[in-house]
């Protein structure tokens, strides 16, 4: 991932069912002795968010995390003997690199000899040379010359330098890498990697916030109707993009209580968020969450495009968020890309370049806000309105502060699952989702939203059935003038 310069009116609630209380009880958790939370319950302490955040080497979340596949670059940032690509990752620093016969390298950053920056460094003849004084690394990270030294013992002595060795891999035009020594986990094969490339792109949005926060912002499905409530302002041309629009954001803001339920899978869980209309049907959002951090995101169930987003910590304070969306049925067509990413910054590396910050309240519109735009960000792009609010929570949120309700239900079951897998990792046991409950495959599993019939479990959908029109209530419906994008 590319490594940012500084690297381092309400929504109305207008449910007409009484609902009963539900409390975040989270009635998953396997841990023993976790104290269950109840509506307004604090959640963390300061020491376990120390080990929710960190992700260094000498942490044990960072010693859970360097256990599975990382995508870490586009795999269109690296030409053949091009330049060298800086890439944070883990709180450690690398560089990517393509040679000549077209494999990818992945080494630290630091040379080996006197540790500066590779990303200087030469890249030619199937390896980088360092320009200070000349060693060369292959593409495995070996050293193969080092002109230093005398001729007659150079092959030894580059034979006896230590070299991490990291497995890299590409697909799905993304290179991913996974820092741990010995065997890699399973690859994470989701269905996008069998697409064609005119069925998928990905962007990524480099944020200075912890991972967990970011994860956490995508997780959260009760903020949709609410924080983004401005999308149905806007009118995309694009028919289906009208429909997900009016649907996801129509829905969500007619009931901004949605009731959570959590089902644990061996990769991680499936979420139904649940939805009462006022016109009497239930709609329900599913999305599957893959350890450590992959949220597989939903469209409207006439939609046949999909989102995973993956929370990519770069170091404790900076985490860079890749956005892999995909279509099932057809290209994604210039128009619906320009459509999809309108008010973003075309940069598909970062497209939240120089967003603002704290100091200037991220260009907050209060005019905009008088006018009737509930964030205030008519000019920005939907997902800016999460970085902002993530970001405006400080790089690491002290967690101790804060006071959770039932819309929280799932965000406390995967702090629960992370702090506890990660406990039992550091005592021996196989990181979360990667243990023998794991499936072969995760190709098969994918997000899906749909209209309840009476009487019906939104367990028993299948989302891999064909999409089907329905339309939106008739609430979302109603002209709302402009519309968008999730
Ligand atoms: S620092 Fe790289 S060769 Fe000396
Ligand atoms: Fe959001």
């Amino acid at each position: 991932m590319a490594v940012r310069t500084r690297l381092p009116t309400l929504a109305l609630h207008r449910s007409r069912q009484t609902k009963e209380c539900h409390d975040t009880h989270d009635t998953t958790t396997e841990a023993p002795g976790d104290d269950p939370a109840a509506v307004g319950a604090r959640m963390l302490n300061a020491e376990d968010n120390r080990l929710l955040t960190g992700v260094g080497p000498d942490t044990p979340m960072g010693r859970m995390l360097r256990g599975y596949w990382h995508p870490v670059l586009r795999s269109a940032r690296l030409e053949a003997d091009g330049a060298p690509v800086r890439v944070g990752l883990l709180g450690q620093k690398f560089v990517a690199f393509r040679v000549t016969h077209g494999e990818v390298g992945f080494v630290d950053e630091a040379c080996p000899h006197r540790c500066t920056s590779l990303a200087l460094a030469r890249n030619e003849d199937n390896g980088l040379r360092c320009i200070f004084h000349g060693w060369k690394i292959d593409v495995t990270g070996r050293v193969v010359d080092v002109p230093t030294e005398p001729r007659a013992c150079r092959a030894a002595f580059a034979e006896s330098v230590p070299r991490p060795r990291y497995h890299v891999r590409e697909s799905g035009g993304i290179v991913w890498v996974c820092l741990q020594q010995g065997q890699p986990p399973a690859f994470p094969d989701f269905e996008f990697h069998a697409l064609p490339e005119s069925q998928r792109e990905t962007r990524i949005a480099v944020m200075h916030c912890n991972w967990v926060q970011a994860m956490e912002s995508v997780l959260d499905s009760a903020h949709l109707g609410l924080l983004h409530q401005g999308q149905l302002q806007r009118a995309p041309a694009d028919a289906s993009m009208a429909d997900h629009v009016r649907t996801v954001f129509g829905n969500t803001q007619q009931d901004t209580a949605p009731q959570l339920e959590v089902e644990p899978q061996g990769y991680g869980f499936r979420e139904g968020a649940l939805r009462q209309l006022p016109d009497g049907r239930r709609y329900v959002q599913i999305r599957e969450f893959v350890a450590p951090y992959y949220s597989l995101l939903p469209a409207a169930p006439t939609v046949a495009r999909r989102f995973i987003v993956a929370s990519v910590p770069i170091d404790d304070e900076w985490t860079a968020q890749w956005f892999i969306h995909f279509s099932l049925d057809g290209p994604l067509t210039p128009e619906l890309l320009a459509e999809r990413w309108q008010h973003a910054p075309e940069n598909p590396d970062n497209f939240y370049e120089n967003p603002g910050d704290i100091g200037n309240l991220w260009g907050q519109d209060r005019e905009a806000m008088r006018n009737g735009h509930f964030s205030g960000f008519p000019g920005r792009h939907i997902f800016h309105e999460d970085f902002i609010v993530q970001e405006a929570m400080g790089p690491i949120v002290d967690r101790s502060r804060e006071y959770l309700s039932s819309s929280d239900r799932v965000i406390i079951h995967t702090r629960r699952q992370l702090l506890r897998h990660a406990r039992a990792h550091a005592a021996g046991a196989p990181a979360w989702g990667l243990g023998p409950q794991a499936p072969a495959s995760l190709a098969r599993i994918r997000a899906g939203s749909a209209y309840l019939k009476p009487g019906q479990d939104w367990r028993e959908i299948d989302t891999h059935a064909a999409v089907e029109p329905q339309p939106a209530s008739a609430e979302a419906l109603a002209p709302h003038g402009e519309t968008t994008t999730t």
